[in-house]
């Protein structure tokens, strides 16, 4: 989008007269209840040196603000965004009666965030809710960006400061009455303070950086109507009319059995320019060897996930996503190995177990020498034993293992996800 300086009411008709589709009136606003959005407090992070330094590395790394908040040039490897439009804000996406538009993060008084408070910018990135208290659409990644440490998160707020003033009049997002209840619903205030994690222990920090970058958020099939497992790839990523699988990048020969020098060459080099833009390999390349190498440390730790996927290969039918992509028909649905456990532990582990923060529970039962667990009205699975009390879930997303209290009771359902989810024992 140029750069023009119109007044701000001047955005809509802008926009209507460059052709794009959508709804001409503004929607209004749905209003958000005390559940969804906090009051604003009038806290401020003070700038120093040292948070200046680490905000620049988090948005121009791992947190890629200025792949959504800046123009990008789509013609360069990886699409980086420009650099005389750095922050200044860009227009995401464009569906029926969707208008996304990524604001102005510089500290333009007028059309950037100079006169936001720092605690507006700090509820809009962790917890969602835009300055003027509503609801933010989730392609602003404040699903993953809720996971920021505090101090993490005022290194990210000190350093848009330091951004020099671009004067950029966007059109204002529109997202229709309905799907800005559908997101409120989904909301989930901080009122606690967020500890930085032992970022010492190398898979520590690679999983908190992981969950920062979001690679589980591409890289699971989250929509596709079979599951091949977290971080086994096959989620298709569209901008505009580009589109790519994401991959498989589990430690498998399908998926990424790569050393640590080996990954971070693919991510510093895009693959030597040849990946996707849509996977921000331009952002990432300017995070530290030392980062990188913990996130493939942590990834390594989870579960292997059988899936091959090539975007330079004719899509052809898989099985094991149940879409067509390139290698697709290389996949096949087997049945994981298990081991042979003493039987009378089955009956240990029959019971309900529920998820109090996601609210749903899986019900496990035993059908001869076999668990079967079923979440809610899902499918029924096979837990599959993998020792004593560790199991696959045929056709689940991560393993599961059950836990036992100080009297050996079995209290606790764990499934081994990127942050393990604990289910407590209800039956
Ligand atoms: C994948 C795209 C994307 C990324 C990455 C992204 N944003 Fe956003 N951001 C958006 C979009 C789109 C909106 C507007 C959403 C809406 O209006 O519903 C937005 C909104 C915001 C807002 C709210 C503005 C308001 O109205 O109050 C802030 C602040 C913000 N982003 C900061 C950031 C920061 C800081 C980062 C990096 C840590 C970031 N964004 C990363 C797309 C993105
Ligand atoms: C916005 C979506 C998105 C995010 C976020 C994302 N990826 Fe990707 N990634 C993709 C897509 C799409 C591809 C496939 C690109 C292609 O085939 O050209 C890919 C490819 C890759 C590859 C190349 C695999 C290979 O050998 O071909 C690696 C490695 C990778 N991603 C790692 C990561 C890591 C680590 C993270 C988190 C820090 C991450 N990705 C976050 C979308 C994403």
């Amino acid at each position: 989008m140029d750069y023009m300086k119109f007044p701000a009411v001047a955005g809509l008709a802008l926009l209507l007269l460059s052709g794009c589709r959508g709804n001409s009136e503004p929607q209004p606003y749905f209003e958000l209840t005390a559940a969804q959005a906090r009051p604003l407090t009038d806290r401020t992070f003070e700038t120093t040196h040292d948070r200046v330094a680490r905000g620049e590395y988090l948005v121009e790394g791992l947190l890629r603000c200025f792949f959504c908040h800046s123009e990008r040039d789509w013609d360069a490897p990886g699409a980086p965004p420009i650099e005389e439009t750095m922050g200044a804000g860009g227009r995401v996406n464009v569906e029926d009666n969707l208008w996304l538009t990524a604001p102005n993060l510089t500290s333009d008084e007028e059309t950037g965030i100079g006169t936001w408070s720092d605690d507006m910018l700090a509820r809009a990135i962790r917890e969602g809710v835009g300055h003027d208290g509503r609801v933010l659409h989730t392609s602003m990644d404040y699903g993953s960006f809720r996971r920021l440490s505090d101090e993490d998160l005022a290194s990210v707020i000190v350093f848009l400061r330091s951004l020099p003033p671009i004067h950029n009049i966007l059109p204002q997002t529109v997202l229709a009455l309905d799907e800005q209840e559908r997101l409120a619903s989904r909301l989930n205030p901080i009122t606690e303070p967020v500890a930085q994690r032992n970022l010492s222990d190398s898979i520590e920090r690679g999983r908190y950086l992981a969950m920062i970058g979001n690679c589980e958020g591409c890289h699971t099939s989250w929509y596709s109507p079979r599951n091949p497992g977290l971080f086994g790839g096959g989620n298709i990523i569209e901008r505009g009319n580009v589109r790519a699988f994401s991959t498989n990048i589990t430690a498998h020969e399908s998926g990424m059995l790569y050393d640590s020098a080996a990954f971070i060459n693919t991510i510093q080099t895009g693959k030597g320019g040849t990946l996707s833009p849509l996977m921000p390999w331009a952002a990432y390349r300017n995070v530290s060897d030392e980062d990188l190498s913990a996130i493939h440390a942590f990834l390594q730790t989870m579960q292997p996930v059988t899936h091959y996927i090539n975007n330079f290969a004719e899509p052809t039918s898989c099985p094991v996503c149940e879409q067509q992509h390139g290698l697709g028909d290389l996949n096949e649905v087997t049945r994981p190995e298990g081991v042979s456990i003493d039987p009378e532990l089955l009956d240990d582990y029959v019971g309900a177990y529920r998820s109090m923060e996601y609210g749903f529970t899986i019900r496990v039962t035993r059908e001869a020498n076999q668990l079967v667990a079923q979440e809610d009205d899902g499918p029924v699975a096979d837990l599959i034993p993998q020792s004593d009390a560790r199991f696959l879930m045929d056709g689940g997303i991560a393993p599961v293992r059950f836990e036992r209290d100080a009297a050996g009771m079995v209290t606790r359902l764990v499934s081994e996800e990127v942050e393990e989810l604990v289910l407590d024992r209800v039956e």
